[in-house]
């Protein structure tokens, strides 16, 4: 067992487990932080993305001990916390996703999410093959992309705040 401390979403967090633990279960099991999906296990989907400090990761390829003292941010983390009595505040990501049908069966959605964030965090915009290139790492089997990439962009464009 290792003592694992860092920030996921901005909450501290510390476990004692194994220090090759994936990341993904530590979220998924450990934490509850089930926005965070299994494709593939193996690398491949781009399911399981997740930013560590700051980086696009597959967290089902990093051992849990790669991440103490790290800033992890999740799918969870993406939407403000509520004003007052109202639901929390989307993502711009979430809402063109939401406006534009970036997210049809959902299970891509979290990582393509996460991919996205990374890039407009990075100063990305609107083009789609600099969009295409950010979200390489991510599969869809439902939406053909296009649909992913025209919400990246809505959310990329200056001006072109997507409907709340
Ligand atoms: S589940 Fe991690 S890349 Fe597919
Ligand atoms: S929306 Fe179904 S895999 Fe992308």
């Amino acid at each position: 067992m290792t003592t694992v401390r860092f920030l996921v979403n901005g909450e501290p967090a510390e476990l004692d487990v194994p220090g090759m633990r994936r990341l993904l279960d530590v979220l998924r099991e450990d934490l509850g932080l089930t926005g965070t999906k299994e494709g593939c296990g193996e690398g491949e989907c781009g399911a399981c993305t997740v930013l560590l400090d700051g980086a696009v990761v597959d967290a089902c390829l990093v051992p849990v001990c790669q991440v103490d003292g790290a800033i992890v941010r999740t799918v969870e983390g993406l939407a403000r916390p509520a004003a007052s009595g109202s639901g929390p505040e989307l993502d711009e990501l979430q809402r063109a996703f939401l406006e534009f049908g970036g997210a049809q069966c959902g299970i891509c959605t979290p990582g393509m999410l996460m991919a996205a964030r990374a890039y407009l965090d990075a100063g990305g915009g609107p083009d789609e093959a600099s969009i295409r290139e950010a979200i390489a790492g991510n599969l869809c089997r439902c939406t053909g992309y296009t649909k992913i990439i025209e919400s990246i962009a809505a959310a990329a464009t200056p001006g072109e705040e997507p409907i709340s």
